[in-house]
This record gives C-alpha cells, structure tokens and sequence, in this order.
C-alpha cells in the first residue's frame, strides 16, 4: 500500500485506532479490604497488633506463603525493593572494596545498596536481544575481588541461569537474583529467586504484586544466611543466636502486619496475574507475526517469562523515521507505548559523576576502593537499550486492548515502512 493510499496517522490530523484509553490497573478489592480491616480490628483491642516488631502473626504466615509459593526454605520481607538488595548483600558481610557484578540496564534501586556497603559495583553487558547479562558477559568482569553477582530478570525475562550459575560455582560467587520485574518468572521449570543463592523481590505497586504501596522480599533455601538476612533488616539483632545484643551493623526494613496482610492477599492473586501476563505476550506474539519490523524481544530457551513490560525491536534502517516518533504516533493511535526505558546505569549522573558520600567519590577512591572509568564499557547494552520501545501491559487487559495494540503497530509500521 503506498503511503497517500492510507489513512493518516492521528498525529497527522487522521482518526485514532483507539480513542479510549486503557483500562486502569485496579489491583486491589474486597479482598484487600478484609485484610485491611483484619488487622485494623486487631488493633482496636491492642496496640501490639500494629507493631510487632515484625514479628506478628501476619508478618510469619506471610513469609511462610511466600516462602512455600516460591519454592524457598525461607523469606524475609523488607520495606522496598531496594532494602531487599541492601539486606540480601548485607547478609554477605562482604569487605568493602568488594567487586559486585550486574547489569547496566535495571533500577538504581539494585545498585544503591552495593555503594551504601562500600562495594564496588561493576557492570558486565548485555545480550542484545533479552537485555539481560550473561555468564559470557559476567566472566570477563571477574577479578580477585569479584565476590558477588548480581543478574536482574529484566521485564519479566529471565537471564539465562544455568551458565551464570555454573560460572559462579566455579569462583566461588554468590548468586543474588533481582526480581523485583519477575514475579513468577520461570526458568528451565522454576521461581527466579529460588535459583541463586538469595533472591530479591520489589513489592512496590506498580509490580506483579505489592504489600500495600511499597515492600520487598528475600528468599533463600540456605539457613544461615537467612539468619544474617533477619538480622540485617533489624539492626544486627541476634536473631537465631545466643548472643544478647546485637551482632552487626545492618538497617531498619521491618515490615508492619498490614503490609503483611495485604501482602499475603496478593500473593493469592498473583497465579491469574501470571496467567493473564502470559495470555498476552502468546497472543501478541501471534498478532505481531506478520509486522516486519516491529517485533517482542526474544524468549530464551527454557524460559517463562511473566512479562512486566515488553520490549519492542525498532530497526531504524527499515523504517522512515526514528523510534521516538514511530513511539510519538502509536501514542496518539491509543496504546501505551514509550521510546525509552531507560539509559545504562553509568551514565546516569550519579554514577557518571560518582555522587556517593560528599565529594569524596568513596567506594571507588577508597583505599580498597578501585577506580572504574564505566564509559562505553557495556556497548551491546547501550546499543540495545537504543533499538528498543517499551509496550506497558498489564493483566487488566481485555481482548481488545491486545487487538487495538496489534492494529495500531500494524498501522504505524505500514505508514512509515520504508
Ligand atoms: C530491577 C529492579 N531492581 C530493584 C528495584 C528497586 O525496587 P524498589 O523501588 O521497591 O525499591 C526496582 C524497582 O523498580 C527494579 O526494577
């Protein structure tokens, strides 16, 4: 079809595919309601029942649900996504200076707790296609003071595991998994966060599932460090040891029983979110099969993603225009799609200009510290990060929404296909 022959894009005065917006994301119901009120009543009749020092009945048999959902020994929750990195590192009781490999394409929020601990973080890079590091990757980071790796299952994907994990075993590192965009991802048939040595889990709203606002989890089949990991989120408590004061330095991440209540009703829900996540990655990748240049970013082997977001393949060189306005006309079209996700982690201003602790550039100018210069250290992130879109999905979608997103792509691409 040639360009004049087509309906106009909206953004060039023609009619949307959509004008309705999406439907809004309700997460909570009825459901959350009575937890809310289980523990407000509680209250009622005592004060205890709101601080339990993170020990309240709702707190245990949240963890106990959590525990058993994911296939873990233990889990500990925390108060954000962010404190379950902080909290699964710190029960490392690592050396400052030590190096901790991640990606380069995730949240401050897992590499905030490696400089808080005075650790070097250190970015290995991606696989062009899934956005996530690999053991190739991982394995050309390694130094002597490599202790840790950090892989993020970005957007719902998984990093491919059995590599990194066998990487790992054979210098000693421990596995820390960020799934804060993974709840209930699965690899080669189980929970990441139950593949590494520790998994780190964010519960803030805008996730498969939250404890009310914000939150975060830790999860671990090993029993002494799910010691340190209690311990580390209550001051150093002596928790599961003899000792009566407290056993190192560690911070406040208790969580309260109502974020526990809420959390435990969530956790309910959060099968039929996989499912309808899932619906609708299979069904987009079905309608999306004849675009030619638009396409969902690759699902490893042995994958089962529980899609966050999705990421979409822009090939400029197939296409009249660039990413930004191709993602400028779907908007106006109606769905909900975004040029960027987000730039690589070291040439965000804080990493890039080292803001840490005053102006003493500490970890990295400590004496332990190392110096790293991270400019254009992962080229295959930044240049994926540059070929992708970002298409918000969420398991309030109907047929419809799937439809319409199928249309519109189908629409933009055709007008301005080269
Ligand atoms: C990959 C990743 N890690 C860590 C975090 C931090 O989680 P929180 O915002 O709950 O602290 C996020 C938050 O979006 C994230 O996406």
């Amino acid at each position: 079809m040639k360009r004049k022959d087509m309906e106009k894009l909206a953004i060039e005065g023609g009619k949307p595919v959509r004008k309705k917006p999406f439907p809004a994301r309700i997460l909570f119901d009825e459901k959350e309601k009575e937890a809310t009120l289980r523990v407000i009543e509680r209250t009622m009749k005592g004060p205890e029942a709101i601080d339990m020092m993170g020990t309240g009945p709702e707190v245990e048999a949240y963890k106990k649900e959590f525990a058993k959902f994911f296939c873990t020994k233990f889990a500990q929750p925390v108060t954000s996504g962010t404190a379950a990195i902080h909290t699964a590192l710190g029960a490392l009781r690592l050396e400052p200076g030590t190096e901790v490999i991640t990606s380069p394409i995730t949240d401050p929020g897992t590499v905030t707790p490696i400089l808080l601990l005075n650790c070097i973080p250190v970015f290995a890079d991606t696989d062009y296609e899934t956005l996530n590091i690999t053991a190739d990757s991982i394995k050309k980071k390694i130094t002597k003071k490599t202790k840790v790796i950090i892989p993020v299952h970005l957007a719902g994907q998984p990093a491919d595991m059995e590599p990194i994990m066998k990487l790992a075993k054979k210098h000693k590192l421990t596995v820390i998994e960020d799934c804060a965009q993974s709840h209930g991802t699965k690899y080669k048939g189980k929970y990441v966060g139950s593949i590494g040595d520790l998994g780190a889990f964010s519960l803030m709203a805008g996730k498969h599932m939250t404890s009310g606002g914000q939150g975060g989890m830790v999860i671990t089949n090993n029993e002494k460090l799910y010691w340190n990991v209690k311990r580390f989120a209550d001051r150093g408590k002596p928790f599961g040891s003899k000792n009566p004061t407290n056993l190192f330095l560690g911070a406040q991440y208790r969580v309260t029983e109502l974020q526990a209540a809420i959390g435990r009703t969530q956790l309910k829900k959060l099968k039929g979110r996989i499912k309808k996540r899932q619906n609708i990655l299979r069904e987009l990748n079905k309608g999306m099969k004849n675009l030619k240049v638009i396409k969902l970013w690759k699902t490893i082997n042995g994958a089962s993603p529980n899609p966050w977001f999705c990421f979409l393949h822009y090939d400029q060189r197939k296409m009249k225009v660039n990413k930004e306005k191709f993602a400028q006309a779907a908007a106006a079209e109606g769905i909900p799609v975004g040029a960027h996700y987000t730039t690589v982690m070291y040439e965000q201003t804080w990493i890039k200009e080292k803001n840490t602790y005053g102006i003493s550039h500490c970890p990295w100018s400590c004496p332990k510290g190392r110096n790293i210069n991270y400019k254009n250290s992962c080229p295959v992130a930044e240049k994926a990060l540059a070929d992708h879109m970002t298409l918000y999905i969420n398991e309030c979608w109907t047929d419809k929404e799937i439809e319409d997103t199928i249309k519109v792509l189908e629409k933009v691409e055709k007008y301005y296909l080269l």
